[in-house]
């Protein structure tokens, strides 16, 4: 292959483009030396690179296994695993693909029955409404929960405190540009100030602010890496305290999971007493979807076995312990022990043995809307175990979208055929039931009102 090539070029048209230049190369006299230039070429470069690997096995091999543990140090000490699912992303499957299918996904959601006595969605209780490391000092963020508009700020002496989004004044939103001063909000519209506990504290132009004005302050506090407030609908003051695990502060955090559900806050913690669902929904291997479509392969590749028992306290905590096993036949490869703290309506604390170390999950639970709730897993670890801790965030996060599935097309039933295996289902649902009280917003109420004008 000589100049022809140039000379080719030469009397290309002005208006040269890459695929003008493609079509008259392998259109031209030239292009099957130049196929075999570049085929050549690249037959020598494989060539030269096995040989290259031959001569360097070991050396290539410790590089591959020197990158993957500085990978796994960094992403387990540095990095903490993010893993964030969409309503319209689990349990759709059905709703083909196309151009519509979101408005699809979003006809079928309100076409869904939701259930007769559908108990009230927001019960009383500690909900977490924002992360702690995403609210920095003199930070303000936004925040729909509770079917509440809501401003999270943190004050100068680093408190998260939490009030009503809408300003007293005329009804400016606080959280949208709204500024931290001191301790205190300043509304963005006529830069009126609320101190922290609501009341107006200045109003330019005016000597005294006027008496009497204040925002609505919800109860707030932080704990397991999330800002809480209390909700309760006797507008009671917390009826029990919230604090840091003690493993929050020992150990080091991991990750966490997000999810959007549509169901009703009631159907998530009582997972945890519906016993029988563990080993109907979370049996097939999370290795291969294989097991799922031929249960018969489940003997090859393994299952996840499970067993637990459910049973309520006297105050506002239940615990369930629970064993998971994963078995291939008769050979159990893995086990891990869990023992399960449901605090409240709204937080679980489930403490992990694995064979690689213990592992805390802090799971909150936070209704957005009637029927519509965030659930976030928080995971901590001591440092020796941290990529497994690392790892369970992705596995726990598989496991979990087996449920989302369900709840995001189930409706609630609120008087079922109880069999035999579905007696903690019916204790569950007693112990849950004094999170309501008399004037907890009724959910006909809660739907019909979605638009307070
Ligand atoms: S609307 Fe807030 S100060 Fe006027």
């Amino acid at each position: 292959m000589t100049c022809a090539t140039t000379s080719e070029v030469k009397q290309f048209p002005e208006e040269f483009t890459l695929s003008k230049c493609h079509d008259a190369i392998f259109n031209s006299e030239f292009k099957n030396d130049i196929l075999l230039f570049y085929l050549n070429t690249t037959y020598r470069a494989l060539v030269t690179a096995a040989e290259l690997l031959r001569q360097n096995t070991i050396f290539v091999f410790i590089s591959v296994i020197l990158v993957l543990i500085i990978y796994i140090i960094y992403k387990s000490f540095w990095n903490p695993i993010l893993y964030t699912k969409e309503l319209t992303e689990i349990g759709f499957e059905h709703i083909k693909s196309g151009p519509d299918r979101a408005l699809r996904i979003a006809r079928a959601q309100n076409a869904r029955r939701l259930g007769s006595k559908v108990p009230p969605p927001y019960p009383n209780g500690w909900f977490a409404i924002v992360e702690s490391s995403n609210l920095q000092i003199g930070g303000v963020t936004p925040v729909d929960a509770l079917g509440q508009n809501l401003c999270v700020y943190r004050g100068e002496d680093g408190v998260a405190r939490c009030v009503d989004a809408y300003c007293p004044h005329l009804g400016a939103n606080l959280a949208v540009g709204g500024n931290v001063c001191g301790n205190c909000i300043e509304c963005p519209f006529h830069k009126w100030r609320f101190g922290e506990d609501g009341s107006c504290v200045s109003v330019p132009g005016l000597e005294h602010a006027p008496r009497g004005i204040s925002i609505k302050t919800w109860p707030t506090v932080e704990a397991d890496g999330a800002v809480w407030i209390w909700h309760d609908a006797e507008g009671r003051e917390p009826l029990w305290g919230l604090e840091d695990a003690p493993e929050v502060k020992k150990w080091g955090y991991r990750g966490r999971n997000e999810f959007i559900i549509s169901a009703h806050i009631q159907e998530i913690p009582e997972n945890g007493a519906d016993v029988a669902h563990l080993n109907a929904v979370h049996a097939p291997s999370l290795l291969s979807q294989l097991g799922e479509k031929y249960p018969i392969l489940l003997n090859f590749i393994g299952r996840h076995v499970w067993a637990a028992d459910w049973s309520r306290n006297d105050d506002h905590t239940a615990t369930m312990s629970l064993t998971h096993d994963y078995k291939i036949m008769k050979l159990n490869l893995f086990h891990v022990g869990v023992s399960v703290t449901q605090i409240g309506p709204g937080h679980v604390r489930l403490y992990l043995q694995t064979p690689g170390g213990p592992i805390l999950v802090s799971q909150s639970v936070t209704p957005i809307g009637p029927l519509l709730q965030k659930v976030v897993h928080r995971l901590y670890s001591p440092t020796y175990n941290a990529p497994v801790g690392g790892m369970f965030v992705k596995i726990e996060s598989y496991m979990f979208e087996r449920d989302v599935a369900i709840w995001n097309n189930k409706r609630f039933v609120s008087s079922p055929t109880y069999v035999r295996t579905d007696k903690q289902i019916k204790a569950f649902r007693s112990w849950f039931s004094q999170f309501y009280s008399e004037r907890s917003l009724t959910f006909r109420d809660a739907i019909q009102n979605k638009l307070d004008w």
